[in-house]
């Protein structure tokens, strides 16, 4: 309203026409609010929950703090659904029928600090899904069909604190994808088939360290094998994995992925270590900076490659034209008609005799 009256004709006349209808149609977009929706301006709250919704409604104003979408009929979400509510803090999309995430949905959303996705269908996740949300601090993913996780998929999430996987479909995870979360406190992971065999083996060391530098979860019951059902991993002694590292070996007889050295040496018992066990963090573990630091020394050995290449090539090419020139030069001498040198040969001896 009170942008509404600034624009007087007067003003029109003057020439701010333009300017005036522009501010008018932003600070409209800025407080209309959806029509199924309810907004809340001191809170910068948009509910649009239990609307039936089957699609996001458009318009949302850009500096909404909190979207609430629960309870809808969801079943996809366009990828540019929520590219202009940078603001946006707290996301919250449970209780639909979601089953597949754009990769670029949630790249504007910088602000995000909270995303709520329980209770829908979603079977994967793109890699991609979760990059650009660095303040992001709690992840709800329980209650839906995910089988696996990329690994990568939590590489940028430095100050996530509270995750849960409750209730999916999950059998087994990678240490690897984990590895990143450096400000993990919770973590729920319940209520998932888990096989507790050698693909679980290093997320148990993964979880063992999280608990121990204080992190807090809940049970893991083992699903598979049967001998195992009902327990939680944590309780099940890291013996039960030992032949683990046995199939280990057998299943890559290449020279880099022995027991080496490195891992029997710190046991000065004269037993025989558990080379697997004692030393987890064999060649397979690479977290993010290695990986990316791999990468960076590739790429500068193939430049350093390519320009010793052309070094190289530059002074070959150098040395051949030289001694080209030079032979050129020899024969263009021995062509040359005699005269020249008779006359040479003459200005010679007309010097040694003057200066006899
Ligand atoms: C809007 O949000 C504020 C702060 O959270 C709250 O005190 C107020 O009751 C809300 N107003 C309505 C109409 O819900
Ligand atoms: C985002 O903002 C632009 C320009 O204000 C508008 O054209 C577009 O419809 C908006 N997108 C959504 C999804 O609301
Ligand atoms: C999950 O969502 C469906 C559909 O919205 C709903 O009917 C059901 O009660 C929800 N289940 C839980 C456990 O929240
Ligand atoms: C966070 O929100 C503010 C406005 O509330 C905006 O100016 C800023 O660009 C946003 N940051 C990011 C990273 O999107």
């Amino acid at each position: 309203m009170r942008v509404a009256r600034r624009c007087y004709p007067s003003r029109w006349a003057q020439g701010s026409f333009v300017a005036c209808c522009l501010s008018l149609c932003a600070a409209s977009s800025l407080l209309s609010c959806p029509s199924l929706c309810k907004c809340n301006i001191s809170s910068l709250q948009v509910d649009c929950s239990g609307r039936g919704l089957t699609s996001v409604p458009p318009n949302i104003p850009q500096d909404t703090r909190t979207l609430l979408l629960l309870n809808n009929r969801l079943s996809s979400i366009s990828g540019k659904a929520f590219s202009n509510l940078s603001s946006l803090h707290r996301l919250d999309i449970s209780n639909n029928f979601l089953d597949q995430l754009p990769s670029q949905l949630l790249s504007n959303l910088g602000n995000l600090t909270e995303l709520r996705l329980r209770n829908n269908s979603i079977r994967s996740l793109d890699r991609d899904l979760l990059q650009g949300l660095p303040l992001l601090r709690r992840l709800d993913l329980s209650l839906n069909g995910l089988s696996q996780l990329p690994s990568g998929l939590f590489d940028d999430l430095p100050t996530l604190h509270w995750l849960t996987l409750r209730s999916n479909r999950l059998q087994n995870l990678d240490r690897v994808t984990f590895e990143p979360l450096s400000n993990l406190e919770t973590i729920q992971l319940g209520d998932n088939p888990w096989e507790c065999d050698c693909n679980l083996r290093d997320f148990k060391h993964w979880m063992e360290w999280f608990t121990y530098r204080g992190g807090k979860m809940d049970e893991l019951q083992c699903t598979l094998p049967k001998d195992l059902r009902g327990r939680d991993i944590r309780m099940v002694p890291v013996e039960m994995f030992s032949y683990c590292s046995q199939l280990d070996d057998e299943n890559s007889p290449g020279p880099s992925d022995k027991p080496g050295p490195p891992c029997t040496k710190a046991s000065p018992a004269p037993l025989e270590p558990d080379p697997g066990l004692d030393c987890p963090q064999r060649q397979r573990y690479r977290p993010a900076s290695v990986r990316r630091a791999i990468g960076t020394v590739i790429i500068a050995g193939v430049v350093c490659g390519v320009v010793c290449i052309m070094m190289v090539v530059a002074a070959a090419y150098g040395c051949i034209y030289a001694s080209l020139m030079a032979k050129y030069q020899r024969e263009l001498k021995k062509r040359q008609p005699l005269m020249g040198d008779a006359e040479g040969e003459q200005e010679e001896q007309r010097q040694i005799s003057s200066v006899a």
